[in-house]
């Protein structure tokens, strides 16, 4: 497969700057704060990053609002010091990707601000506007009354953030662009130049946030949008032919085979396999049986084999901690679960301790029920939780109040702790390239009303037992790994087993 090599046995972890570390005090987490904890990170077992958006913006959602495509928030630090992050991380074998927004910006950009002018000029068609104060179209929402111009424009999201114009697959007004025109030929342009700009500063590739957003009246396979993605990709690529992508899709046929990216999230949508894996009540990981999830799982894996990756993530900053679902026994499973099926697993800051879903948090810089997945890192035992050493009442978000909120300080001692496991678990990937990336699948039990799965990744077996009671496996061998207990052939309650 003709993907970056060294996604083969990457791992990535995921990290809200807000949230992560506070190296000044200020109550917000920065990138120095990011910087001291790559240690941490590389023993944690993950070698690559992927970093919430760290640019300039109002925050009115989370930092998915950007004014400045290419300045580091001023809260978070400097360019410089996100070019040193990119240094030591590499220094340590770990690769950094940063977060592309590229279907809207915040309503503060330049760009929009001279869009919004009544004169014409060179961002008039930047943004999707109508040609009347008082228009649109039914599939969209449109914004009025807020610009001089004679016109509404499209969000892509909230109502801070301005659809960019990248064209219509389809033209049906007047004021539309067709996906050749070249205004938005100049739009695809300005986002590959700041794709360049990082990269050629060390950085290792992008997130695309709603990579599949782009082109407005797309066809059914999002074939307007796709291609401009396999174009511009692959200009990145000559130039930087290491870089990685990966794309927030969920559909690996359209991302993977079509767009040309090179991973692609399996998201949390209700009644995937992801879903149907992790959180539905019906949940495989909830001590049912796994049928459900493998009949979509291998579906995708079908199609991604020969073109990319899917990337499973342990969670997100958008949906509710995975620890909201699962006990800490059943934790160990998924992760022993994710982090041993093909692809390249994301696993989200906080899970690897079981960081909880804080839900009754009031919203923060347009989080809602996201915000509650998006509270301080826990360290240790200390003020903040070791977060930072400020002012308590001033962090970005309060930390977990609770008595026994768990910390890595605390698990790091315990060989019986989840984190313990979750090293345990990357490190055995990390020595078996069959438990990797490209490492081959299949599945060899997987029955309706059964818990038991056992799948095969090149010559080793591995088997899961999510139920409360023990199974009979009818295997045999000397385990090279578990969690739980095996014996005889008999997979305990909540246990794993590779042989
Ligand atoms: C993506 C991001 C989410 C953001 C939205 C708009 O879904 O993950 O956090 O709010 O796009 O950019
Ligand atoms: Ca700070």
């Amino acid at each position: 497969m003709n993907r970056p090599a060294w996604l083969r046995d990457a791992v990535f972890y995921e990290i809200y700057p807000s949230s992560f570390s506070d190296s000044n005090g200020d109550g917000i987490g920065d990138v120095n704060g990011i910087r001291r904890k790559l240690p941490y990170v590389k023993a944690l077992g993950c070698n690559a990053l992927w970093l919430n958006p760290c640019f300039d913006s109002p925050f009115k959602d989370g930092g998915y609002d950007v004014r400045d495509y290419k300045l580091v928030a001023p809260r978070y630090g400097t360019n410089e010091d996100l070019y040193a992050l990119f240094r030591e991380a590499h220094a340590l074998g770990i690769r950094v990707l940063l977060d592309l927004v590229p279907g809207h910006t915040s309503e503060e950009h330049p760009w929009f601000i001279q869009s919004g002018q009544a004169e014409r000029n060179e961002y008039s068609d930047r943004y999707i506007w109508t040609d009347f104060w008082i228009k649109g179209t039914p599939d969209h929402p449109y914004i009025g009354g807020e610009t001089p111009r004679n016109g509404t424009y499209m969000l892509n999201f909230f109502k801070c953030q301005p659809a960019l114009n990248y064209g219509w697959a389809k033209v049906t007004e007047a004021w539309q662009t067709p996906a050749d025109a070249p205004a938005a030929k100049a739009t695809r342009d300005a986002m590959a130049d700041v794709m360049g700009f990082w990269l050629s500063q060390g950085c290792d590739g992008f997130r695309v946030d709603m990579a599949n957003s782009l082109v407005k009246a797309d066809d059914e396979n999002k074939s307007y949008t796709s291609a401009l993605w396999k174009g511009l990709l692959n200009e990145m690529r000559a130039k930087y032919p290491e870089a990685a992508f990966v794309a927030e899709w969920g559909w690996p046929k359209q991302a993977l085979c079509l767009a040309d990216f090179d991973m692609d999230f399996y998201l949390d949508h209700p009644g995937n396999g992801y879903n149907r894996l992790v959180r539905s009540p019906d949940a495989y990981l909830k001590g049912n049986d796994p049928v459900a999830f493998v009949k979509d799982y291998l579906d995708r894996y079908e199609v991604s084999r020969e073109a990319g990756y899917i990337s499973f993530i342990t969670g997100n900053h958008d949906t509710p901690r995975i620890s909201w679902y699962l006990s800490e026994e059943r934790l160990k499973l998924a992760y022993a679960l994710l982090f041993t099926l093909p692809g390249v697993p994301f696993l989200y800051y906080g899970d690897e301790i079981g960081m909880r879903y804080l839900s009754t948090l009031p919203t923060k810089e347009g989080g809602y029920t996201r915000t509650g997945s998006r509270t301080p890192m826990q360290w240790g035992t200390g003020h903040n939780l070791g977060f930072s050493p400020g002012d308590p009442q001033a962090l970005y978000l309060p930390v977990d109040p609770a008595a026994d909120a768990p910390t890595v300080a605390e698990q790091e001692r315990d060989p019986a702790s989840l984190l313990t496991a979750v090293k345990a678990v990357l490190a055995l990937r990390h020595r078996q390239p069959d438990l990797q990336a490209d490492g081959p699948l299949s599945i060899l039990h997987a029955k309706a009303g059964d818990p038991l799965l056992v799948y095969r990744r090149g010559a080793l077996t591995l088997a899961v037992n999510p139920s409360d009671g023990p199974v009979q496996t009818g295997l045999s061998g000397a385990p090279l790994f578990q969690l739980g207990t095996f014996e005889r052939g008999e997979l305990g309650p909540c246990s794993f087993v590779v042989l």
